[in-house]
């Protein structure tokens, strides 16, 4: 596995795309809301599944399907207060965690002092880290932030090596009236899951669980020998 020069991604860009976020986006920048994110991260999924879906058995969902192993190079594509970055340092992966936001990276980096974790200051819709680079990329509710969902995903197909893990969690479409509001205001989107298939060409979805418009998924890259047949989605 290729080591990642973490500076590939010009500080420039990165700054230069701030123009260019959604009011999303840009409010993970404030430190207020990085220092409370840990806390509304704990509840989120229970509040917007509606039944008790705790952090501790989203990981366990996410072990379980994704079985991370030793040794291994991993992407946490906006890690906000470094929930999966902290999952995968204790099943002993390599971490790269990365987010866009510096508030919310300070904050992660107090919360999960693992050394197995790099923190980085990126947007990754246009990373500029090596192709094929991670054994697995975790995606905890960064589709639902950033810009140009479209961009990210296929940014992430080719960060990862063939056979490789894409584990996806994300708000789902509903088509409520809440989540218009959300899409309208706050620049946020609601994907419908065979959407997101569709911006994966390259993959194959392997496995996947909805707790109401909480949306998880399993995706492997076409390499992978021996993968199991589609589990049945909840
Ligand atoms: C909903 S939070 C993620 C929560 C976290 N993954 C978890 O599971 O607890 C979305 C995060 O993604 C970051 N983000 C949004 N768009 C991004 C992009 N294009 N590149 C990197 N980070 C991004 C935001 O700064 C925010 O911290």
């Amino acid at each position: 596995m290729k080591r990642m020069p973490l500076s590939a991604q010009p500080q420039e860009r990165v700054n230069s795309s701030r123009a260019r976020l959604t009011p999303a986006q840009r409010s993970n920048f404030w430190p207020p809301v990085a220092a409370g994110y840990a806390l509304w991260r704990a509840r989120s999924l229970t509040v917007l599944s509606g039944e008790e879906l705790a952090l501790g058995r989203e990981a366990a969902l996410f072990l379980g399907l994704c079985r991370p192993q030793p040794g291994e190079r991993w992407l946490d594509a906006g890690t906000s207060a470094g929930f999966y970055a902290g999952v995968l340092a204790r099943a002993g992966a390599q971490v790269l965690a990365a987010d866009l936001s510096p508030a919310m990276l300070a904050v992660a980096r107090k919360r999960e002092p693992a050394p197995q974790i790099e923190w980085a200051e990126l947007n990754l819709e246009f990373s500029g880290l090596p192709s094929a680079s991670f054994d697995g990329v975790t995606v905890g509710a960064t589709l639902n932030e950033t810009r140009d969902p479209a961009r990210l995903l296929r940014e992430l197909a080719r960060l990862l090596r063939p056979g490789g893990t894409l584990w996806l969690m994300y708000a789902a479409r509903t088509g409520t009236p809440a989540q218009e509001r959300l899409a309208r205001l706050g620049g946020l989107t609601f994907p419908d899951p065979a959407w997101v298939e569709r911006q994966l060409p390259g993959l194959r979805r392997a496995a996947g669980a909805r707790f109401g418009s909480v949306q998880f998924e399993r995706y492997v890259g076409e390499a992978e020998k021996g993968a199991t047949p589609h589990a049945p989605s909840r």
